[in-house]
């Protein structure tokens, strides 16, 4: 699939190396295309580094992979997203990881959505580490990548591109159900450093 990511970052990272290893054509919209750090990604993936506007306009999925103060901007930089697929991997954190900004009766993936009505907005890539993202391998046992949406296709899309990074996808419903993956993600943030735990852990969904 054409996959753009808007964002850099270690989460877009994460994501590129593994979309760009499963054959996907990956483009990451970037603000200064000669950033060294965008080069060296470019380098070692074979993906290409555009505009933010010129990688969301020639993809099929679009990947939010910014900073949550940035995430209005960048999806306005990202142009027309109607009809595409987006996923929102932001995290609304509040300063010093206190909690979120939104919650409860509202999330950052229904800003977005707000943001850009036209797309097809699923939240997915929040629940865990950019270093799960890099390798969702537990001795064997997929961890489990949440996600959730209004819209059917889009869903089976984010699914897809999950499984093909490793995880145990799992679809959590309607768009709504954002407000209960992003205060998922402050619990692993809690438990990967307050609770000392650190970054290799991940959740499991088990089944029987
Ligand atoms: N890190 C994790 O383990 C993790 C896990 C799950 C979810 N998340 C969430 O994922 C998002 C990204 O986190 P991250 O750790 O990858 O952050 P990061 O390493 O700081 O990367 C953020 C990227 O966003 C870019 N960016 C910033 N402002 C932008 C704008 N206005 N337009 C376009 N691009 C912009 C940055 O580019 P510049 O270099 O130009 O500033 C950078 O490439 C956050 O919302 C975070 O809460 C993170």
């Amino acid at each position: 699939m054409k996959i753009g990511i808007i964002g850099a970052g270690s989460v877009g990272g994460a994501l590129g190396r593994g979309w760009a290893r499963a054959g996907h054509e990956v483009t990451f919209g970037v603000r200064d295309t000669s950033d060294p750090k965008v080069q060296k990604l470019v380098a070692e993936t074979g993906a290409r580094a555009a505009s933010v506007a010129e990688a969301a306009s020639g993809a099929e999925v679009v990947a939010l992979a910014t900073p949550w103060g940035a995430t209005q901007d960048a999806v306005k930089s990202a142009g027309g997203l109607a009809g595409k697929v987006v996923f929102d991997c932001t995290n609304p954190l509040a300063p010093n990881l206190s909690g979120l900004t939104h919650g409860f009766d509202t999330s950052a993936a229904e800003q977005v959505a707000s943001w850009a009505p036209q797309a097809r907005v699923v939240k997915i890539f929040n629940t865990t580490g950019a270093n799960n993202m890099a390798n969702p391998d537990y001795s064997g046992v997929a961890a489990t990548m949440f996600y959730c949406g209004n819209d059917v296709e889009a869903k089976a899309t984010a699914g897809k591109l999950a499984a093909d990074l490793g995880f145990d996808p799992v679809d959590a419903g309607n768009l709504e159900q954002a407000r209960l993956l992003e205060p998922l993600a402050l619990l692993w943030i809690r438990l990967a450093y307050a609770q000392g735990l650190g970054r290799e852990i991940a959740f499991k969904l088990m089944r029987r």
